[in-house]
């Protein structure tokens, strides 16, 4: 696997329970068909699929070709073949039809620059059925340096921290205002609902990984933005070969957030 589509892989027990607690919430009706748009690996796919039952159906859909190769295998080794398919395309020119779909999700995709929301929500309004429904989630907050609020203030502050809101964006297109996309584009009774995910010492080697995967992805390039002093304590704290590596505090807490919209296509 690339960089990448390893690092969805490794941080996937951070993120699989609060899916599945989202996705839970969602109540998608069983023997439905949704769209998985910016589908990744799959990894959601097959959480989502489980959620419809053998009688519904998801497609994956993404712009990268590699991805999916990855995603036809995982949903192979999960035996979902038949009720997962994935396509290459492109979320702003969806390869569908109007009203192909019950509902359509998308995780870490619509929502995040430099996509323009408007539009890409637009387009999975218009493959989706009336009365079905449009979801999307964002990651949208996180606390991994218990102990050193500054330092994680100041790595939020930089460039990679506040990606993906970057560029001097319009504040309405922070993907915290989705509820006024949902309004704008006419999807009926927005909802928004955050959902929580935690990790705690002793940490298990698969949360462990996980962590030290979403430690090297939060702030890529952060260090060049930081003082001398501050890279020096990141560097501490979190290169794994530190004496100081804070996933190895007996008393290491985090939490992290994802942050899920839904409208409904007006019947
Ligand atoms: C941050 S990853 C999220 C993957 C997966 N949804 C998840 O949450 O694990 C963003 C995904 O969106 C895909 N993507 C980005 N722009 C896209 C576009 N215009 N159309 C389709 N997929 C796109 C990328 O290839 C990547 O797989």
């Amino acid at each position: 696997m690339d960089t990448y589509a390893q690092r969805l892989a490794v941080s996937n027990p951070l993120v699989e329970p609060i899916i599945r607690s989202a996705i839970q919430a969602l109540h998608l009706p069983p023997g439905s068909q949704g769209l998985d748009a910016g589908c990744g690996i799959g990894l959601q796919a097959l959480l989502l699929a489980e959620a419809v039952g053998p009688a519904g159906h998801v497609t994956g859909l993404d712009l990268s070709p590699q991805f999916l190769v990855h995603a036809r295998e995982i949903t192979e080794k999960a035996g979902l073949s038949e009720r997962i398919s994935y396509q290459q395309g492109d979320v702003s020119r969806l390869p569908f039809g109007d009203d192909a779909f019950d509902w359509a999700w998308s995780a870490n995709c619509v929502g995040y620059a430099p996509l323009e929301p408007l539009p890409l929500l637009r387009e999975l309004a218009r493959v989706v059925k009336p009365g079905g429904s449009v979801v999307i989630l964002v990651w949208s907050s996180q606390q991994l340096l218990p102990g050193y609020p500054l330092l994680e203030a100041r790595l939020n502050a930089t460039t990679s921290g506040i990606a993906p809101f970057v560029g001097g964006k319009r504040p309405g297109l922070h993907f915290l205002r989705a509820l006024g996309w949902f309004r704008e584009v006419g999807l009926e009774e927005p909802t928004a609902q955050t959902f929580v995910g935690d990790a705690h010492a002793p940490l298990s080697d698969d949360m462990r990984s996980a962590l030290m995967s979403l430690l090297e992805m939060r702030w890529p390039g952060a260090q060049s933005e930081l003082t001398p002093e501050d890279r020096a304590e990141f560097r501490r704290l979190c290169q794994p070969e530190s004496p100081d590596f804070i996933l190895d505090l007996p008393d290491y807490y985090a939490f992290y957030t994802y942050s899920m919209f839904r409208g409904n296509v007006a019947k």
